[in-house]
């Protein structure tokens, strides 16, 4: 198994932390919640991840706006009424990461109904947010300069028939940690999930992109994956540098094929895939075009490229 320790570094203390619930800025263990809520219950939580870096001009939200967007796009696909606009949440996420005094962190928003009335209905039921912000590092450890080692599972990736991947729905999330689990189990550091129809779909939660034939190809949306924010940038960064990317159906092969495979994520960042069920992809190693767009990322997630300083938050 490679050298990673997943879960990032948040270890941390959570005591000087400061969160946003429903509108009031308080200490982290000042918030709770009864242990019956709905959403503790039955998974009917919807959140967002988002990552501040610390930049030579301060700290920076890594595109704050398309984040928020996305949140709201889950709460209206769930049909969860927030109850505040998208500028709010944004000044609630610059507040909480402020009063948290943190550098650079993740930012996890998140709603939820919070009645602990047993069933199921969630008419007249009243919905909280809170935002709250932790140190984290990388999330695959070392693994994310050495790269990983991945196991295709036996679980396949939900699909829109069943419930909307198009959203960050909580209960999603058990179909991922089905496929985690599994790829554990097997010794392996991290999943890949096919689509029901058996196309190369995406990690737990990790988009995914392979390099062959001089093309970066990304999964399309007919795989069922979440739209993300990561692959999107990556995939005008690529393009910014003269990388030809497609959007394509890909079947599990072209996993051992591939020269370069890697994922793409928020948390994950840019992570090298090194070995797919035992196959080494290209020699094992990551590869050259990874490394290129791991390091065009890091400077433009730390505002060293005025092309994308459109997608940096200032705080
Ligand atoms: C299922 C899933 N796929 C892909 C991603 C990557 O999305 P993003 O780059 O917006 O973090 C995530 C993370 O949010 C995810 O949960």
């Amino acid at each position: 198994m490679a050298n990673t320790k997943k879960g990032g570094s948040d270890s941390a203390d959570r005591s000087k932390l400061k969160v946003w619930l429903d509108g009031r800025l308080m200490n982290y263990y000042d918030a709770k919640v009864p242990i019956l809520t709905h959403s503790l219950q039955y998974g009917s939580g919807m959140f967002e991840g988002i990552r501040a870096y610390e930049t030579e001009k301060g700290t920076a939200i890594f595109r704050l706006k398309d984040h928020v967007k996305r949140f709201f796009r889950t709460a209206k696909i769930y049909q969860i009424d927030l109850g505040y606009s998208e500028s709010a949440i944004e000044k609630a996420i610059i507040e909480c990461v402020v009063q948290s005094r943190l550098s650079s962190c993740y930012i996890r928003p998140f709603a939820f109904y919070n009645s602990d009335r047993v069933g199921l209905a969630t008419h007249g039921t009243d919905v909280s947010v809170y935002v709250a912000a932790v140190p984290f590092g990388a999330y695959y450890g070392k693994g994310r300069d050495s790269g990983i080692r991945c196991k295709t599972t036996t679980w396949r990736r939900i699909n829109s028939e069943i419930l909307p991947v198009e959203a960050k729905g909580s209960g999603n999330y058990l179909n991922s940690l089905m496929a985690h689990k599994e790829a554990i189990r097997s010794g392996f550091d991290e999943a890949i999930m096919l689509s029901a129809q058996g196309r190369i779909a995406e990690g737990p939660a990790e988009n995914i992109f392979l390099y062959m034939n001089d093309y970066l190809m990304t999964p399309d949306y007919s795989a069922d994956i979440l739209i993300g924010i990561t692959r999107d940038s990556i995939i005008e960064i690529a393009r910014s540098i003269g990388i030809e990317v497609l959007e394509v159906e890909m079947h599990k092969e072209e996993l051992y094929t591939a020269d370069e495979v890697f994922f793409t994520g928020t948390a994950a960042e840019i992570t090298p895939i090194v070995n797919v069920d035992g196959v080494d992809v290209g020699d094992g190693k990551p590869g050259k075009i990874t490394k290129r767009l791991a390091r065009e990322y890091t400077d433009v997630v730390l505002g060293k490229n005025s092309r994308f300083a459109k997608w940096l938050t200032y705080i």
